[in-house]
């Protein structure tokens, strides 16, 4: 009890020291001024010839596919749950706990994170809507549902399994969202395909910060970073959309399912994102270790590979599995 006491006293002091490395990263987001916002990206509907303007935009999107339009709806619903995400990043010890204007760093960061992906949500909603080929209030009703059921990454409020999270969570979604330009593109959509790189443009800025954050947390605790990193592994980072459900379905296990499927994010693309981080945060060539850190050190660097191989295996699986009814399409096959 008392070590945890105090490795719980340590990491909340690491944080605290890490203040003015993480003002100095602030640069990663970017200037509101200068940010992208919704209306950049969708049809005007102001000038005197909307209409012409929205005909065009539902000719492109009448061109993509209801299993891309599911998969986007999925990671729609995703990004819309962050009330969720923001309140976790706020129990993290040491990052949240701050006034609600306040200028420390980590607020400031965990502020400025959020207001930049608000609008991916937005984006991406308003395109479905103007789209005319979705279920809007089955969507919706799945997005408020999920925002109830909660999202817990079962990182306690450990703050170095935080930043584990968020460095494997933003790169994650910044290959989702890249692969779902991809497939925007092959469907000639090409608003479609340039809001999916704008929002992945984002993601990889968001990625970079939080790598950094937890590069300094290694170099400041090595060992307890370490086990920290090698905990996540243990539980297996859960994705945010976990407990999405139209109140009759399990949405959430149709939403991965069709993912995989169409190659926008699979435990394929999860294992190489656990090999780059270990390759970034240069694992295997870390010293000065306790000899619990050089457990972690040599469990991590096995991981790859063994991710890899159950990789194969999931792919054979999901080949084999049917396509269902999609509440979110009317119920059209996702
Ligand atoms: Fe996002
Ligand atoms: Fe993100």
């Amino acid at each position: 009890m008392t070590t945890e006491i105090n490795s719980a006293n340590l990491k909340t002091a690491v944080i605290k020291e890490m203040e003015g490395f993480v003002r100095d990263q602030l640069h990663l987001l970017t200037p509101i001024e200068k940010c992208w916002q919704p209306r950049d990206l969708l049809p005007s509907l102001e000038p005197q010839n909307w209409r012409e303007a929205l005909e065009k935009f539902r000719e492109s999107s009448g061109g993509v596919s209801d299993e891309v339009l599911a998969a986007l709806v999925g990671n729609m619903i995703t990004e819309e749950a962050l009330p969720s995400y923001q309140s976790w990043l706020n129990r993290l010890s040491g990052i949240g706990g701050h006034g609600g204007t306040s200028d420390s760093p980590w607020a400031l960061w965990t502020r400025g994170w959020t207001a930049e992906e608000n609008r991916h949500g937005d984006v991406l909603k308003i395109y479905l809507y103007l789209s005319g080929k979705v279920d809007m209030r089955s969507v919706e009703v799945t997005t408020q549902y999920l925002i109830r059921n909660g999202f817990d990454p079962l990182t306690d409020n450990d703050p170095y399994e935080g930043l584990v999270y968020t460095s494997v969570q933003e790169r994650a979604t910044a290959i989702a969202h890249t692969n779902t330009a991809q497939l925007a593109r092959s469907c000639s959509d090409p608003a479609l395909e340039n809001m999916c790189r704008q929002i992945a443009r984002d993601e990889t800025r968001h990625e970079r910060a939080y790598k950094l954050f937890f590069k300094k947390v290694l170099e400041l605790d090595p060992s307890g970073a370490l086990s920290a990193f090698e905990n996540m592994m243990k539980k297996k980072v859960v994705m945010p959309g976990q407990t999405m459900e139209d109140g009759r379905h399990d949405l959430f296990a149709q939403h991965v399912l069709i993912c995989q499927r169409l190659k926008i994010y699979t435990t394929r693309d999860y294992a190489k994102v656990i090999q780059h981080l270990i390759h970034f945060w240069e694992i295997p060539h870390l010293t000065n270790l306790s000899s619990e850190g050089r457990k972690s050190q040599e469990n991590l660097c096995a991981l790859p590979d063994r991710y890899l191989r159950r990789a194969e295996r999931m792919e054979q699986m999901i080949a084999k599995q049917p396509r269902t009814p999609c509440p979110w399409l009317f119920d059209r096959l996702g």
